[in-house]
């Protein structure tokens, strides 16, 4: 069924002609319990959605799409290990690596937990060798120094991870994450680090990713070189993936090698063998904490009334956004600098999965489907583009996220921080209007021409929907929670829009292409077949190239 024919959908688009209008200012005059209407008080977390441009009605009518698009059965599905990864043939059972508890997981025919915990216990096992310097570097120096090389999926997770819970890290550990195939990102993580303490991960599901395995061959080189012996590799080396045989084909020793399989998705790995640098930096212990905040978001997802669970208010919103007000992107802003790397990993957990313009079936789309998502850490963002978020002239709805405390008291940095955060929504709800504007133009003593002059600079429409996640402390079970949400969140708006959130098949053209032109860039090579534009780029870059 096309969503779009649906009567849910035709009522929502008679509903937002009537209501679109309507100001948040004036909704929050008329109804005193609008807070409490709109949010949401669960262990730890306040979620606050008040400041968005709907009612009750809007509400309802979204959980009656959500029903319409049969989001229950399609949960079930997920969870029950369904290949629901259609375009694929595959299932989608990253709930399974945080379901702590135990309660078998279905896949074709038999339970994927045993294998979960095996392979978890082998995590658990090795970190704790490395902590305790029961597995030591080739000179037997104690591993201090993790380098996880990989892309995407393979990277952005455990990247954010660890820079969002630093404050965890296991004392003396560092970590380097290594993902571009620009020769200066390994080349400059090289520059920084000791061949005698250094692992190094290669993390990639297929291990056929060309970057991955270009800046992979370029360590091992590095570091034969620097120990002046092959045999050394053993002991720095470890591989995460689907892929078995690419792994010893490599020259990794299979000790080494941690698996997952197929029905993990890239962008959802990061609970998988391959979160295992975040499990050498911040300790099994944390990680384990990280896996728990998932598992009870997950338990939540499942068992919640629409109106009690967060990732399907959230996915709702997005859709009442980006399908009847005509919306193209949404931005998330963390007021924590800790969190600096969560908008990079949420653009390729949300447009990787969501960004897509035919249905699971084939058919293409005739309404709008993932948004552009991006953002950068508050008050950071306050001194670059709020200034568009408050008078451009677009919608663009914000998800705010911090936490009551500091995990670095320092005098009255928090409350500033906060008092910004808690200001930043206000503003963008309430705006400023041209008599308050002009008001205090006056005040300040400013003659009539300057007023006249400065006084539509000076007003702000307002009516800016924000959704606020305020939380006790950054925790690993906090993050974990978080993160979570957010991935069951892009899979509802993947179940409206009729989408397979779990594919990617966007991303070959580029790599299929790269690889044609790669030994087009020889001295000796002609370029091929190829547009006068791109006959030109490579052209003036064998000119120039040293
Ligand atoms: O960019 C495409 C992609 O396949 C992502 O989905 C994935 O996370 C990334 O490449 C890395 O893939 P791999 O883990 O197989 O190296």
């Amino acid at each position: 069924m096309n969503i779009k024919e649906s009567q849910q959908w035709e009522l929502l688009e008679k509903h937002y002609e009537e209501f679109s209008s309507a100001d948040m200012r004036q909704l929050f005059s008329e109804n005193p319990n609008r807070f409490s209407e709109f949010s949401i008080k669960s262990d730890g977390l306040l979620f606050d959605y008040s400041k968005n441009i709907i009612n009750k009605e809007t509400m309802q009518l979204l959980y009656d799409l959500a029903d319409a698009a049969d989001l229950k059965t399609k949960t079930h599905e997920m969870f029950s290990g369904e290949k629901i990864n259609n375009t694929e043939k595959r299932a989608v059972l990253h709930t399974a690596l945080r379901n702590l508890s135990n309660i078998p997981v279905e896949f074709e025919g038999s339970d994927v937990m045993p294998d979960v915990n095996r392979v978890l216990d082998q995590m658990k096992d090795f970190v704790a060798d490395i902590h305790s310097g029961n597995r030591l570097g080739y000179t037997d120096k104690k591993i201090n120094t993790v380098v996880n090389i990989g892309i995407g999926g393979s990277d952005l997770g455990p990247a954010m991870v660890c820079e969002s819970l630093q404050k965890y890290a296991v004392e003396g550990m560092s970590v380097y994450f290594v993902s571009n195939v620009d020769g200066t990102h390994i080349r400059e993580t090289l520059n920084k680090i000791d061949p005698e303490t250094t692992l190094f991960i290669i993390a990639s599901k297929s291990f056929t990713t060309q970057e991955t395995l270009t800046n992979a061959n370029t360590a091992k080189d590095w570091f034969v070189e620097s120990c002046g012996n092959p045999e050394h590799v053993a002991k720095h080396f470890i591989a995460l993936s689907t892929n078995t045989e690419a792994c010893t084909k490599f020259g990794i020793d299979p000790a080494n090698m941690f698996e997952f399989w197929n029905w993990v998705g890239g962008r959802y790995s990061l609970w998988s063998a391959i979160g295992i640098s975040i499990a050498l930096y911040i300790g099994f212990d944390n990680f384990l904490e990280l896996i728990s905040g998932a598992h009870e978001a997950d338990n939540d997802f499942r068992t919640k009334e629409y109106n009690e669970n967060i990732p399907v208010i959230m996915a709702l919103l997005g859709i009442w956004y980006a399908n009847f007000f005509g919306v193209r992107t949404h931005a998330v802003i963390p007021y924590d600098q800790y969190m600096d790397k969560f908008a990079d990993f949420l653009q390729q957990l949300d447009m990787e999965s969501n960004g897509k313009s035919v249905t699971r079936d084939g058919e293409e789309v005739d309404y709008t489907t993932g948004p552009v998502v991006w953002g950068q850490p508050g008050t950071n963002a306050q001194h670059s583009f709020f200034q568009l978020i408050h008078q451009g002239t677009q919608l663009i709805p914000a998800d705010f996220i911090s936490f009551a405390n500091s995990l670095n008291p320092s005098g009255e940095h928090h409350k500033i921080l906060l008092s910004n955060f808690f200001a930043q929504t206000e503003a963008l709800m309430k705006g400023k209007t041209e008599e308050e504007a002009r008001a205090e133009l006056v005040a300040s003593g400013m003659n009539e021409k300057d007023i006249q002059n400065l006084l539509k600079h000076k007003v702000f429409e307002g009516n800016s929907p924000t959704t606020t996640f305020l939380f006790k402390e950054l925790t690993p079970k906090t993050l974990g929670r978080l993160i979570a949400m957010y991935e069951h969140k892009v899979f509802v708006q993947g179940v409206i829009w009729n989408l397979n959130s779990f594919d990617q098949w966007g991303v070959e053209l580029g790599k299929q292409l790269a690889k044609k032109i790669l030994p087009e860039l020889e001295d000796s090579a002609v370029a091929g077949n190829h547009d006068s534009s791109t006959l030109g780029l490579i052209d003036f870059y064998k000119k120039m190239k040293k």
